[in-house]
């Protein structure tokens, strides 16, 4: 059945938490990338971000996975850009206008700032990366942080590797 997705409120404190229970619903789905394409395009869509998707860690470098929004690279190198940043620190990255991140990488000239999440496996290794890109400057906070890390619960339990 196809699903779909309503998000209330009007701060963004309530729009994540109307989206969470949605997203959880989501991952039920057995399939993995069927599950991660829907998680990424509901909060591409519910959030209204310009771009999100997932990098996978293959034979030590980024590679492209599910995504919504306009074509992006499709392999990053470690410690490259910042998803690959993300990556070799392996930490959540806020950068408030992509322009002063030494080595950005940019996959659209319109994308103005961006937060970056590692999603770890069961061993502690990083196994993907969140990536959400904003056409607004300085679109990113603590919130998105705490929310977007429940996200990333949300689909190490899907990976589950
Ligand atoms: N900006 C990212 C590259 C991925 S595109 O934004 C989708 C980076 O610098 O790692």
């Amino acid at each position: 059945m196809a699903e779909t997705i309503t998000v209330s409120g009007t701060t963004k404190q309530e729009k994540y938490a109307s989206l969470l229970p949605q997203l959880k619903s989501l991952a039920e789905e057995s399939d993995q990338y069927a599950a991660l394409g829907n998680i990424v395009s509901a909060l591409k869509y519910g959030m209204h971000f310009f771009w999100a998707g997932l990098y996978v860690v293959k034979n030590n470098e980024l590679v492209l996975g599910p995504f919504q929004g306009t074509v992006a690279c499709t392999r990053i190198g470690f410690g490259k850009g910042v998803c690959g940043y993300s990556w070799k620190n392996k930490k959540t990255v806020i950068v408030d206008d992509v322009n002063t991140f030494k080595g950005h990488i940019a996959c659209s000239s319109e994308s103005k700032s961006e937060i970056v999440l590692p999603v770890f496996g069961k061993t502690g290794d990083i196994v993907m990366l969140l990536d959400i890109d904003s056409d607004h400057l300085a679109d990113f906070d603590s919130i998105d942080e705490l929310w977007l890390t429940e996200v990333i619960h949300i689909i190490e339990n899907i990976v589950n590797i």
